[in-house]
């Protein structure tokens, strides 16, 4: 079948199985390989990517139901000369030990920010009526636990986070 997808800019065609996923296009059709397979069904986020701008497990989603959208994997965030602000904040931070899942993690994170600054709540949010919640350390656990780290390097994951957050470069 094929299918017209925008990702990190570029315009693509490929000619894809219906039930191919959006992970599997990234990595085998586009050899896009910063987007991890972890779990390949939802549990892990290694695959997370921005989709329009909300992050999404790209093992758990069709490639086919995202045309016209804006898909945007870690290779389209930054260049390892222009690094995102997440991308460096993670650098800095030394928030990775065998970096599978840190790819996930920045567009998770990225993703997790703009939900903040829009107010959206959390499960860890005290007043889900109130204004933006402010984000602290248990605030950014609860956001980001759809994100797991087999290496344990969640102290500088979430000081990584929260230096960008504080900062407000999103
Ligand atoms: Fe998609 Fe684990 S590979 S959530
Ligand atoms: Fe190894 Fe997170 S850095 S899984």
């Amino acid at each position: 079948m094929q299918t017209a997808l925008t990702v990190n800019g570029r315009a693509r065609q490929l000619d894809l199985d219906p039930c191919t996923s959006l992970l599997d296009a990234l990595r085998e059709h586009l050899h896009l390989t910063g987007t991890k397979k972890g779990c390949d069904h939802g549990q892990c986020g290694a695959c997370t990517v921005l989709i329009n701008g909300r992050r999404i497990n790209a093992c758990l989603t069709l490639a086919v139901m995202h045309e016209g959208d804006e898909i945007v994997t870690i290779e389209g965030l930054g260049s390892p000369n222009a690094l995102h602000p997440m991308q460096a904040a993670f650098v800095d931070q030394d928030a990775f030990q065998c970096g599978y899942c840190t790819a996930g993690q920045i567009c998770s994170a990225v993703g997790m920010l703009a939900e903040a600054k829009a107010g959206w709540p959390s499960h860890a949010t005290a007043d889900v009526a109130g204004p933006s919640a402010v984000l602290t350390d248990a605030e950014i656990r609860e956001r980001m636990s759809g994100n797991i780290c087999r290496c344990a390097a969640y102290p500088n994951i979430v000081a990584a986070i929260r230096k960008v957050a504080e900062g407000g470069d999103r």
